[in-house]
């Protein structure tokens, strides 16, 4: 019999996945239930999937999700009220059906941002407002850093209409519907890179000065077992938390390719990349035990290796990222992770 990842780390911290609606039921649903007590939605919850088209709300898919947690005595964290992509178009459509960005005029800009921060506004306060009571911790921007772009804020059409005041918009308006107790992200990938990380750290930092309630930060951590390094990601949390914010590792993963590698293991895996990413996942979690004063979760971007999105990116190849094999078994990377407990 194999230990319970959750009972293990019970005196430290949740541990979570992210699942689709129908792993409630089947042969993942007996892995949920014995290694995990925060369920995430991997795609029900993003912005297209519960408000497709204006004033549509769809909350099927998603309360699929809540209701197995609650049968289950687990929590479920939100992802993820604002995005730049997973998101209808209307939301930047002018009253002509014309994209907002390509205005032009001054006055028409202008109404255009009013108009797309009324929309988020009630986007948020709607669903913050009905799930307020079973859900506590969400996400409520993802990816809005892009080093590459402008002033290294992502140039989405969010952005470019509005500029950083959606983000403002979307943390005030979670707040005022979920009150004091609601925990509210801002999560992002790379957070461990220095210039990504300054650059979101700049942002809260600003944005906590004009009064803006962010509790904490998100870090996703689609990490590969060549890199970035532990350290890295721990230095990353430490400076967040000296500006009094929460840490949470919102979607872990670990990739057995490189970044630019474009090769594909098929089915035979190599023994010794297994044992690579295991002594990496040992690594992490022992790192993450020691830092348990700044880190209030962990979530798996997945829970078994027949379901990932891995498996379609960057390229379509056979990926192996999680704690599970296809056939719901242990891996080293598991092994690893008990003994790091
Ligand atoms: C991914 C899902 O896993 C896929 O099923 C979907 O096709 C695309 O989105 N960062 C995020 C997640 O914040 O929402 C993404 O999830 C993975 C990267």
């Amino acid at each position: 019999d194999i230990p319970s990842l959750h009972e293990l780390f019970e005196e430290d911290f949740p541990i979570g996945a992210a699942i689709e609606p129908n792993q409630t039921n089947g042969p993942s649903s007996e892995l949920l239930k014995k290694h995990v007590n925060w369920l995430v939605a991997e795609n029900v919850m993003k912005p297209d999937a519960i408000q497709p088209s204006e004033g549509q709300f769809i909350w099927t898919n998603a309360d699929r999700i809540v209701e197995f947690t609650k049968e289950n005595n687990m929590q479920v964290r939100f992802h993820t009220l604002v995005w730049h992509t997973q998101v209808g178009a209307w939301f930047f459509q002018d009253a002509e059906g014309k994209p907002m960005v390509d205005e032009t005029d001054p006055k028409r800009r202008e109404a255009n941002k009013k108009l797309l921060l009324e929309r988020l506004d009630t986007h948020v306060r709607t669903i913050v407002g009905r799930y307020k009571d079973e859900i506590t911790s969400w996400d409520v921007v993802n990816e809005v850093i892009e080093p590459g772009d402008p002033d290294g804020m992502r140039a989405s059409e969010w952005y470019k209409i509005a500029g950083t005041d959606y983000i403002a918009t979307a943390f005030r308006a979670a707040r005022e519907a979920g009150g004091p107790e609601a925990k509210l992200y801002i999560n992002d990938y790379g957070t461990d890179n220095p210039v990504k990380r300054d650059r979101l750290f700049q942002l809260v930092k600003d944005l906590l000065e004009q009064g803006v309630p962010i509790d904490g930060v998100g870090h996703q951590t689609h990490i590969d077992i060549y890199g970035p390094s532990v350290d890295s990601i721990i230095t990353s949390m430490r400076k967040f938390a000296e500006l009094g914010l929460d840490n949470l590792v919102t979607e872990l993963d670990m990739s057995i390719y490189a970044w630019n590698d474009r090769s594909d293991y098929g089915q035979d895996l190599p023994q010794e990349i297994l044992n690579l990413q295991a002594e990496r996942y040992g690594e992490l979690f022992k790192a993450f035990r020691q830092n348990k004063d700044i880190l209030s979760g962990v979530v798996f971007w997945g829970i078994a290796d027949d379901h990932t999105w891995l498996h379609g990116f960057p390229v379509a190849r056979t990926n192996a990222p999680l704690l599970f094999d296809q056939q719901h078994q242990p891996k080293p990377a598991f092994w690893a992770v008990v003994e790091a407990a």
